[in-house]
C-alpha cells in the first residue's frame, strides 16, 4: 500500500488555447499564456496497491461526502483513461483508489479541470514510480496535456506560464515565464452562473475551424502573444490588459460563429464586463476582463486596486460569489493524505 498526495492550482489564460493542430494529442494551435490561481486548488490522493481490484475516483462534494466520478462523464472518461495510460507506461498492473477535493466550490461553475488533471497526473506519475518525470516539469507538462485538457499543462509551474502549440508531442510543452512572486497581479472571479457548460471544450476545439473568424491565427495572434510576454516581463498592466480582452473577445467570436455555435455568456457576464469597463473608463482603475468557456468573469487587476474592485463587484446583483486569486506555486507533492 502506497499513498501519494499532490496539490495543484487552476489557471486563467491571458492568451487562450482554442483549436488544435492534432486532436488525438491535444496540441494547441497557438502558444497560450496563463497565471496560476491561489484560490482554486485541487488536492488529490492516489493509493496504489495490488489488492485494489478496480480503479475508482471519488470527488468531495460540498456537504463533505465523496461521490464516485462516473466513467461516462466527459471528465470521468478522461481521468480513467489517464490512469490507464500511466499504468501502461509504467508497466504495472496495479489499480488505484483516488480521492480528490477542491478548495473552491465545485458547484460555482468554475472549471476545475486544470487543477484536477494536473494534480491527478502528478500523483499517478509518482505512484507508478515515475517521480523523475514528475520532477522534470517540461516532461510532466506533456504528460498532463495528454489527459485531454491541455490547459491543465500550464498548472505544473507557478506564476506565469506559456504552453507551446506546434505539430508534435515534443513541441507542445509548458514553460515558466515568471514565478509567482514576480508580479502582484490578482484575478477576482465573479461567478454569475453555476450551470455546467453545455458545449465542452473538446467539442469547441473540434468545431473551431468551421468559424470564418478562425482563419489566420498565427498572423493575428503572434503579435498579441509577443505583447503579452513583454507586458509580463515589464509588469505593465496597461499593455497586458488590452491583450487579455482582445483575446477573450476573439475566442468568443470564434465560439459563437462555429458550427455548431457555442454561446457561453449569460446576462451576468455582460453586467460584470460593464462593471469592469465603468471602473476603467470612469474611475480610471486599470482593470480588465477575461472569460473562458463559461459565463463567469475573471477580473484582472493589480493587488493595490483589488479591494475597491471586489467591493464594486459585490454590489452587482447578478454576481453570485467572488473567488480572490493571486499567482501561486504550481503542482507540488504534499505529505498529508485525504484518506
Ligand atoms: C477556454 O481543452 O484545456 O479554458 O478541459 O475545459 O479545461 P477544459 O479545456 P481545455 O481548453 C481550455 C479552453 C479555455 C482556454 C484556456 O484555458 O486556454
Amino acid at each position: 500500500m502506497q499513498k501519494v498526495t499532490v496539490q495543484s492550482p487552476a489557471n486563467i489564460a491571458f492568451i487562450k488555447y482554442w483549436g488544435q493542430t492534432k486532436h488525438n494529442l491535444f496540441i494547441p494551435r497557438n502558444d497560450n499564456i496563463s497565471m496560476t490561481l491561489s484560490g482554486c486548488i485541487t488536492t488529490t490522493t492516489v493509493e496504489r496497491s495490488p489488492d485494489i481490484t478496480k480503479d475508482t475516483i471519488e470527488v468531495r462534494t460540498k456537504n463533505g461526502t465523496y461521490e464516485l466520478l462516473s466513467q461516462n462523464s466527459t471528465k470521468g472518461k478522461k481521468a480513467y483513461e489517464q490512469i490507464e495510460r500511466i499504468r501502461k507506461m509504467a508497466g504495472s498492473t496495479d489499480h488505484v483508489a483516488v480521492k480528490s477535493e477542491n478548495s473552491f466550490p465545485s458547484d460555482a461553475g468554475i472549471a476545475s479541470s486544470a487543477s484536477g488533471f494536473s494534480a491527478l497526473t502528478g500523483a499517478l506519475l509518482i505512484s507508478f514510480g515515475k517521480k523523475d518525470m514528475f520532477d522534470n516539469k517540461k516532461e510532466f507538462s506533456k504528460e498532463v496535456r495528454l489527459c485531454g485538457s491541455a490547459s491543465a499543462a500550464r498548472s505544473v509551474y507557478g506564476g506565469f506560464v506559456e504552453l507551446h502549440g506546434g505539430n508534435s508531442h515534443d513541441e507542445a510543452f509548458a514553460e515558466q515565464l515568471a514565478n509567482e512572486h514576480y508580479w502582484n497581479l490578482v484575478d477576482i472571479i465573479a461567478t454569475v452562473d453555476d450551470d455546467k457548460k453545455k458545449t465542452s471544450s473538446s467539442a469547441g476545439h473540434a468545431a473551431a475551424d468551421s468559424s470564418p473568424y478562425y482563419q489566420s491565427p498565427v498572423q493575428v495572434i503572434q503579435p498579441r502573444i509577443d505583447r503579452t510576454i513583454q507586458a509580463i516581463q515589464d509588469k505593465n498592466i496597461k499593455l497586458l490588459g488590452p491583450c487579455i480582452e482582445e483575446d477573450t473577445i476573439s475566442m468568443h467570436m470564434v465560439m459563437m460563429t462555429s458550427v455548431p455555435p457555442a454561446y457561453y455568456w449569460q446576462p451576468g457576464t455582460l453586467a460584470v464586463m460593464q462593471d469592469v469597463m465603468h471602473l476603467r473608463n470612469d474611475e480610471h482603475i486599470e482593470v480588465y476582463f477575461s472569460i473562458d468557456a463559461g459565463a463567469n468573469v475573471h477580473v484582472i487587476c493589480e493587488k493595490k486596486d483589488a479591494a475597491i474592485i471586489e467591493n464594486a463587484l459585490k454590489q452587482n446583483k447578478l454576481v453570485q460569489s467572488i473567488i480572490y486569486n493571486e499567482p501561486c506555486e504550481g503542482t507540488k507533492q504534499i505529505n498529508t493524505h485525504l484518506f
